[in-house]
């Protein structure tokens, strides 16, 4: 068994993935924007990741633009058979780097198409729909007339399967109405703890819960009492963050993003470790501790 096998796996629409993924946008250029400082080194993590294992890979068009799509179709097309590359639509890049809605059809149509020709692929295995009534976390609104266009891009053929990101338990429950939803992404971590109660909803319905900023993003995550732990059980505190994830529930997919072979290494080594139980109950007095402002 290789060492991520040992974080288990889930369903992410009819495929099974490993629970320990990879997450691209840290690739792309500073503020997600523009190339990578180092293109050998972007395409060195990609392909060590999938040698390790790793058959889940989250990313976006509107990570550069365009950049990180390029450097996963560089690094690693032609695709093994079980890889299953994630993309998100419903937001583009002004020219100062902003992140703004692209909700019109033509651009949701748009960004299907950029991502297939940027891939090389000719079906994306799952694209969420971002949502962006308020970019920094989910707001109320009905996402019908956006969903709707994605829902016939995949009984086009275009999309197999279809998630949802930055959203509300109200908007998981009209998309539904929709379009099979198989995927959750928000953002989520030790203290960032506002989908507790959401994703063990999604568990008893089968669909996957895949935390970003499951580091704390831009602002890693920084507490006491997760140094201690990683020192108690001899390893960092990163490691420990995402361990504590894995075993918050079953149904947690990992994207732990980084443009680091040893980052890389040391995420993917976390499948080895396993929190025991007065560890879990010490790292679930963190919540609230650290929040970072959140970005896309
Ligand atoms: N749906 C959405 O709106 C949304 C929003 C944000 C992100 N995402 C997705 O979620 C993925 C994960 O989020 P993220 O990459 O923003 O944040 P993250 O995984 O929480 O953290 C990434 C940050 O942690 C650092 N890091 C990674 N591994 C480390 C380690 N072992 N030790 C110390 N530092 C480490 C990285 O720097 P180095 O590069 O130096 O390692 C980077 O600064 C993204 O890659 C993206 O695919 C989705």
């Amino acid at each position: 068994m290789s060492s991520i096998e040992q974080s288990g796996t889930f369903a992410l629409g009819d495929r099974t993935v490993k629970r320990l993924g990879y997450g691209a946008m840290q690739l792309a250029g500073p503020g997600v924007f523009g190339p990578p400082k180092d293109h050998g080194a972007a395409l060195a993590v990609l392909r060590e990741a999938v040698a390790s294992g790793v058959d889940h890979i989250d990313t976006s068009d509107f990570y550069g633009p365009h950049v990180t799509n390029r450097l996963i179709r560089e690094a690693l097309h032609p695709y093994s058979d079980d890889l299953v590359i994630v993309t998100k639509i419903g937001a583009r890049r002004g020219d100062d780097a902003s992140w703004l809605p692209a909700y019109a059809p033509e651009e949701l149509t748009q960004a299907v198409h950029d991502n297939l020709r940027n891939l090389e692929r000719d079906v994306m295995d799952v694209v969420n729909l971002r949502v962006m009534f308020d970019p920094h976390g989910p707001a109320e609104g009905s996402i019908e007339p956006t969903l709707t266009v994605l829902a016939k891009l995949q009984q086009q053929g275009l999309v197999r399967h279809i998630g949802l990101s930055n959203v509300t338990p109200t908007q998981i429950a009209e998309g539904k109405r929709i379009a099979k939803i198989v995927c959750v992404q928000n953002q989520y971590n030790l203290a960032h703890r506002n989908d507790d109660a959401l994703i063990d909803d999604l568990a008893r319905d089968g669909i996957a819960y895949v935390p970003f900023f499951p580091l704390g993003g831009f602002s890693p995550l920084q507490s006491s009492t997760l140094s201690d732990v990683a020192k108690r059980l001899g390893a960092t505190p990163m490691q420990v963050a995402l361990a504590w994830l894995l075993r918050r529930a079953p149904n947690i997919l990992l994207i732990p993003g980084t443009s680091s072979l040893g980052h890389l290494r040391d995420n993917l080594a976390t499948a080895e470790i396993v929190l025991p139980d007065d560890a879990m109950k010490e790292l679930d007095g963190v919540a609230g501790v650290g929040v970072e402002s959140p970005q896309h």
